[in-house]
């Protein structure tokens, strides 16, 4: 690829993410697919909005785009519009259940899946006019190293890295956190542990993860705790409906809870110091 351009796409990149702001993007991410990224975003974003956080989610996994699915709302307009420049992302933002604002993704386009370094940047820009009106942005990247989920990861203040107990998925999260040390642009990474058994498996995985990364690629990871096994999660699927609004009593939608307060508590403690929502850094401390 021309060097030019994937210069001038790095800066970009740089700038979104250190400008000062008020809204902070959080890229949800995984190394392998079907770990409950979709899932995460979705109920994450309802808790924050319980909050009193303005959240605003966007579906940006161009292969398997389903957050849409998963809420039960129908869109004229997606992402594959923003990206060919015929709408703009705030023209295409949806109200979704629990006060929500969700941009829907481009699903099922086999010739959006890997997008240009043009088409990357002018989505990562879009994405950056939306910080008037939110207070957090919440990425669906998609699972896998491909430029697209390392553009979104590291155009982001944060990237929330979602893997199961499986050896297969904590391999590839590995994988993915090697990639994206090598990126070079300071992302900043936190673990979340999802499908767990018992806080104390997810303990496990997180320590075994985070000191392999911290020795091997000089990477802090954060922890940013898990979320149990619950057959409520793909019940709730199976009726379009996150499950935190469908069952907010389960094991699960405690767990959310728990994540969105987690980070609610970081961001209101650096608040202090920095203004709100600056220093993502201690979301997960
Ligand atoms: N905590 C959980 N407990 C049980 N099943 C879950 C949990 N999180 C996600 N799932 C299920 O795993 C499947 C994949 O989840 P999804 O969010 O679509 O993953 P991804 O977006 O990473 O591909 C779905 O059927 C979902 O219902
Ligand atoms: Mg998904």
């Amino acid at each position: 690829m021309d060097k030019t351009i994937v210069d001038q796409a790095e800066k970009l990149r740089l700038m979104v993410r250190d400008r000062k702001k008020t809204a902070q993007i959080l890229a949800v991410t995984s190394g392998k697919g079907g770990v409950g990224k979709t899932s995460v975003a979705a109920n994450l974003a309802i808790c924050l909005r319980a909050a009193g956080k303005r959240v605003v989610l966007v579906d940006a996994d161009l292969g398997l785009a389903n957050l849409d699915v998963l809420f039960n709302i129908k869109s004229r307009y997606n992402l594959a519009h923003v990206i060919s420049g015929r709408r703009h992302i705030d023209e295409i933002i949806q109200k979704a259940p629990g006060g929500v604002k969700l941009v829907c993704g481009a699903s099922g386009l086999a010739e959006m899946a890997e997008l240009t370094s043009f088409q990357r940047q002018r989505i990562i820009q879009e994405l950056s006019t939306l910080e008037s009106q939110a207070d957090i942005i919440i990425v669906d990247t998609g699972a896998g190293i491909s430029p697209n989920v390392l553009a979104f990861c590291e155009s982001a203040d944060h990237t929330l890295l979602v893997a199961t107990p499986e050896p297969t998925s904590v391999t590839d999260a590995y994988a993915m956190i090697k990639r994206l040390s090598q990126s070079g642009t300071g992302v900043k990474v936190s673990l979340l542990v999802n499908m767990a058994q018992s806080r104390l498996q997810a303990k496990n995985v997180y320590q075994r993860l985070s000191m392999t990364a911290r020795k091997f690629l000089d990477i802090p990871i954060s922890d940013a705790g898990f979320i149990l096994k619950d057959e409520r999660v793909p019940e709730s699927v199976c009726n379009c409906e996150p499950v935190v609004l469908a069952y907010p009593r389960c094991q699960a939608s405690y767990c959310f809870l728990a994540l969105a307060s987690k980070i609610n508590r970081g961001s209101d403690r650096s608040a202090l110091n920095d203004g709100f929502f600056k220093k993502v850094v201690n979301w997960f401390f």
